[in-house]
């Protein structure tokens, strides 16, 4: 059960992977994005929405690099070594995590996350949820493949999922305790394996994650325009 007073908000921040996508030399979070680098602007954006804490998993050769650039939030910004996969890299996190009610798993690769959306998913929380993910509608028409051929799938039954991801302390610990080596996607999948309901919020455009080049250029654009 999460505290009704204040209870305390934790935010994992993974940041260790290496952009192989964007093709880049340097990690995809250490990648400035109009003069503030990625995982810099997750970690504000995390502070901004309301978290108490945030643990940064960095790729092992960059955490020295990480943590000075993260220098001006260090009484509550911790930087580690993060691991081979995503879900490795969480789990380094959450043995970071100290005592605490609520914890975020968040990708640095978000950098754009309003604030509002944080606090949307901790209150979600805070009210009972024990997992929750931001989503958006989804905008293309589907099409399924079978065998050789497509078929049209309804749109209007999928949703886009995004992070930050909220959850009880407790039932991120069990769901990553139970997931051995197997696969997930993200962290609300790896609950749902152990039959915890995933709650939905509404999410945000900004949200979204970059991957690729031309996700690059459109950040940077929206950044300018907001400096
Ligand atoms: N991530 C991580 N540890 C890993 C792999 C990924 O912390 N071993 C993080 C990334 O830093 C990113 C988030 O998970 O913030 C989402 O992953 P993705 O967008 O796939 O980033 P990369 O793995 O860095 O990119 P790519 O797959 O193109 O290499
Ligand atoms: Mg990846």
């Amino acid at each position: 059960m999460i505290p009704r007073t204040k209870p305390e908000v934790v935010a994992i921040v993974v940041a260790a992977g290496s952009g192989v996508r964007l093709g880049r030399e340097v990690p995809k979070a250490a990648i400035e994005i109009a003069g503030i680098p990625m995982v810099t602007r997750a970690v504000q954006a995390m502070l901004g929405g309301g978290v108490d804490r945030v643990v940064v998993a960095a790729p092992e050769t960059w955490v020295d690099r990480f943590a000075s650039s993260l220098a001006t939030f260090a009484d509550r910004v911790k930087v580690i070594p993060g691991g081979l996969m995503r879900q490795d890299s969480v789990r380094r996190g959450l043995a970071h995590s100290g005592e605490c009610d609520i914890i975020l798993v968040h990708d640095a690769a978000r950098p754009l996350v309003p604030p509002f959306v944080v606090d949307r998913v901790i209150e979600a929380v805070k009210d009972g949820a024990a997992a929750v993910v931001p989503v958006i509608p989804q905008v293309d028409s589907l099409r399924r493949i079978r065998r050789s051929l497509t078929v049209a799938a309804d749109r209007s039954a999928f949703l886009r999922v995004q992070t930050p991801q909220g959850f009880e302390a407790e039932v991120l610990r069990q769901a990553h305790a139970n997931s051995g080596d197997k696969e997930f996607t993200d962290d609300a999948t790896m609950c749902e394996a152990i039959d915890v309901p995933v709650t939905t919020v509404p999410g945000d455009g900004l949200a979204f994650k970059i991957t690729e080049p031309m996700d690059l250029v459109l950040a940077e654009v929206i950044a300018r325009g907001e400096s």
